[in-house]
This record gives C-alpha cells, sequence and structure tokens, in this order.
C-alpha cells in the first residue's frame, strides 16, 4: 500500500490526485456534462450528500502513541474470501458515461487490489464478460452481484443464476431505489440514462428479458403479432450509439414498447419483506442487503437470517434530506449486535472515512464515486489507483493512530465532537 506514498515522496506524480477535492475537479474537466450529472449528482438539493461528509467530520480520531506499528494488517475475511484490505468497489449502474467499457475496466481494476467488485444490474457489459475479465487479471478474484428485484420474478431468478454462474460469492440486494429519487441535475438536462440506454446490457443479455418483451409486445399488438426481436436487438444497440439515444430514435411501435417493458420492469416498487424472505429459497449464495438505515429494519432482517447488511443512502441520491450514512451506521451496529456482517457507503471518500466506519463497527466500506472519477481519468489504472489511494493513506492512519490490525478498531478510537 505504501508505494503510492514513496512513490510521491520521490517525486512520482500521479494521473489520479491523492485528495477527494482535486479528484474531482480533475474528472469534472475530462467528462461529460451528462455523466457528470449523472454520476456526481445527488437527489433534491444535496442536502444528504452534505449530511455524509458532516457527519463523518463530527467524529475525531484520537491517535494513540508508542505501541510498535511497523507490522500492519488490512486484511479481513468476508463470507468465506480472504480481502487485501476492508473495502469493495460499490456498484455502479451506467459507467459508460465516465468511460467505455466501464464495467471491465472497474472487474480489473478491484482484482488487481484483491478486493471485490459488486457487478450493478445496471452495467454496461454483460456480467459473464466483466467475469472473464477479472479471471484473466487473477482467477476467481472475488466478485459480487448486486440486484435490483425487477417486477417480473422470470429475470430475478435469471439474474440470480447468471451470478451464481460467474462465481459471485454474494448476493446484494438493493432495497433503496424501487423508484429513481428526484435527481434535479439529469431531469434538468433531460437525460435519463436509461431510456438512453446506457446500463441495460445486463437486462438485453439476458434470454429472459427478451422472452418478458416478446410476451408483452403480442400481448399489447394483436393487429401485429409478427415481430422480430432481432429488429427490437438491433434498435437496442443502434440507439445507444446515436446521440440522443432511445427515445429520440425508437419511434416504430415495436422498439418503443420494447423501452416501455425495460423501465416496467426494471424494479419492484411493491418489494416487501416477504419477498426478502423467499429470497433464501433461490439461492444459496450470501444474502447482503443494501440500502438499510433504519435500526428496526436491520433487526428485521438479522430475524430473517439476512448475512449482511449495506448501509447507505445510495450516495444521497435517493431521498434528499436523509439521515446520514455514518449516523445510520452507529445505529445499525448497535441493533445488530454482530448477528450479521455490517458494510457501509455513501461518502466515505478517504482512508480516514474507513478508519471511522470501521471505528464505528463497519467490518468493511464501498467506495462509490471516487473510483468512477478515477475511471473517467485514466481507465483501469485509474479506477485502481483513486481506491489504491483510499487504502494506502488507511495503513497510515491505522498506523498513526496507533493500531497494528484493522479488526482491533473499536469506538475507543474515536471521539465525538459536538
Ligand atoms: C450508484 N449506486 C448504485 N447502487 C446500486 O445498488 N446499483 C446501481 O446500479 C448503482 N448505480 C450507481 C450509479 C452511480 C453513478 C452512483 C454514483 C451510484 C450507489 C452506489 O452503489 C453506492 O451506494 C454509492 O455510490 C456510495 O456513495 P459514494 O461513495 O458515491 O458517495
Amino acid at each position: 500500500q505504501n508505494e503510492v506514498y514513496t512513490g510521491g515522496i520521490h517525486g512520482r506524480k500521479p494521473i489520479v490526485p491523492t485528495d477527494f477535492a482535486e479528484l474531482e475537479r480533475r474528472a469534472k474537466a475530462v467528462m461529460s456534462r451528462r455523466g457528470w450529472a449523472y454520476i456526481a449528482g445527488g437527489a433534491g438539493e444535496g442536502r444528504t450528500m452534505a449530511a455524509n461528509r458532516a457527519a463523518l467530520d463530527r467524529w475525531a480520531i484520537v491517535p494513540r502513541v508508542l505501541r510498535d506499528v511497523s507490522e500492519r494488517s488490512l486484511q479481513i475475511e468476508l463470507f468465506g474470501q480472504q480481502l487485501a484490505a476492508p473495502v469493495l468497489f460499490a456498484p455502479v449502474g451506467a459507467g459508460a458515461l465516465a468511460h467505455p467499457d466501464a464495467d471491465v475496466h472497474i472487474g480489473r481494476a478491484a482484482a488487481e487490489l484483491g478486493v471485490p467488485y459488486i457487478f450493478s444490474n445496471q452495467g454496461c457489459a454483460p456480467m459473464e464478460d466483466v467475469a472473464e475479465a477479472m479471471d484473466g487479471v487473477v482467477p476467481g478474484a472475488p466478485r459480487w452481484f448486486q440486484l435490483y428485484w425487477s417486477t417480473d420474478d422470470r429475470l430475478v431468478d435469471s439474474l440470480i443464476g447468471r451470478a451464481e454462474e460467474m462465481g459471485a460469492a454474494a448476493l446484494a440486494v438493493t432495497l433503496d431505489t424501487t423508484m429513481l429519487g428526484w435527481r434535479p441535475q439529469d431531469l434538468n438536462l433531460g437525460s435519463l440514462p436509461f431510456a438512453r440506454g446506457e446500463g441495460i446490457d445486463q437486462y438485453t443479455s439476458d434470454p429472459s428479458f427478451w422472452e418478458i418483451v416478446a410476451e408483452r409486445l403480442r400481448g399489447a399488438a394483436d393487429e401485429k403479432p409478427e415481430i422480430s426481436l432481432g429488429a427490437i436487438k438491433t434498435l437496442f444497440s443502434i440507439a445507444r450509439n446515436v446521440p440522443g439515444g432511445l427515445r429520440k430514435n425508437l419511434t416504430a411501435p415495436e422498439p418503443r414498447a420494447a423501452v416501455q417493458t425495460f423501465l416496467d420492469i426494471y424494479s419492484r416498487p411493491s418489494l416487501n419483506w416477504g419477498d426478502i424472505a423467499s429470497l433464501r429459497e433461490k439461492t444459496t449464495l450470501p444474502i447482503v442487503l443494501k440500502g438499510i438505515l433504519h435500526p428496526d429494519d436491520a433487526r428485521q432482517a438479522v430475524d430473517l437470517g439476512i448475512d449482511g447488511i449495506i448501509v447507505s443512502n445510495h450516495g444521497g441520491r435517493q431521498v434528499d434530506g436523509s439521515i446520514s450514512s455514518t449516523d445510520a451506521l452507529v445505529d445499525v451496529v448497535d441493533a445488530v449486535g454482530g448477528k450479521a456482517k455490517i458494510l457501509a457507503d455513501s461518502g466515505f471518500y478517504t482512508g480516514a472515512d474507513v478508519f471511522k466506519a470501521l471505528a464505528l463497527g463497519a467490518d468493511a466500506v464501498c467506495i462509490g464515486r471516487p473510483h468512477m472519477y478515477g475511471l473517467a481519468l485514466d481507465g483501469a489504472d485509474g479506477a485502481r489507483d483513486a481506491v489504491a489511494n483510499i487504502i494506502a493513506e488507511l495503513d497510515l492512519t491505522l498506523g498513526l493512530s496507533g493500531h497494528t490490525d484493522v479488526a482491533e478498531l473499536d469506538r475507543t478510537a474515536l471521539r465525538k465532537q459536538d
């Protein structure tokens, strides 16, 4: 980890800046307006994004000294896998807005660092292709799959089956996006990525998606029973490469209906605890619920035998004015009492931030926007370096605060500031 640090001392200037503010500035300069709006943007007036940072600032690290910190370990075990650091690449959809081949690059970056990549349900490449690229770096490199629970169970079953097949070590079900949040930056530009065909490849690479499209079209167009699925697929792929995207180009009834089908099946607003209870029959993978903020929801998840929770407000992109991830983390850790693994994300951008999350009781932290900014700046190397910087700073913070192993961190390492 300290290669980053010694490189800096010896005058090597990094392509990916080593602090988040500069990383953000540089990424904005190279990204499209639309890409920036979608990736950097938050819900509403950005209050939750601000709260995520402010809450972290209320916890201060209280370093200890004279404890021999010459040997340190960041390694953890999570769901049977050994990870180089308590960090994961958060699932990010529509990544092509930052870089063509986003998912393959990020997968490689994670494999190089020895930490899991959580494949997004809204990925811009079929999961099998990304898995293959990761295996090319390190065979069996850790990976998870993130599911948005479709309105059609055939798709849910199929995606879970594919995830198991490509070697997912856990299934993260995202609960906070049964509908897309109020996103002014995208709405003001008239550019929601999914309506333009970005982030739908997990569906279009799925045989059951086309079955569902065909079924719905047949039902909706009695007067026109002969529909060529090949033509619809071609239109999807053409539309993705044409400025203006699907909406502008799809005027014929079949492709419009195909796009509408995608929008109808992408996520299930009626999702409830009964669905989660039924998940155990669908998979033997560890189940992780992403987007839990209330301690009562955490307790209910534990009662259902859920293996893990990701405390997250989706990077401040869903409910504006919601509780910060750090404040929610404290409540959830106390409610769960060690009966499930607890991860956190949303606003953890530095090694010190990750240190605080671990000391508050998280087992690991997912990183979202930083790796997307690194990706925009320098592809796979950039995505890797953005997260490597966070890990390197975590290592230094650990040692300089008087600790030798992330496992020993607890709340005595911190003090709450008023
Ligand atoms: C996301 N996030 C997300 N989450 C998820 O479960 N499935 C997804 O497809 C996406 N897509 C997505 C796209 C973009 C551009 C962003 C920024 C985020 C949420 C993500 O997994 C994570 O919760 C947040 O990004 C964490 O917050 P930070 O680190 O970005 O502040």
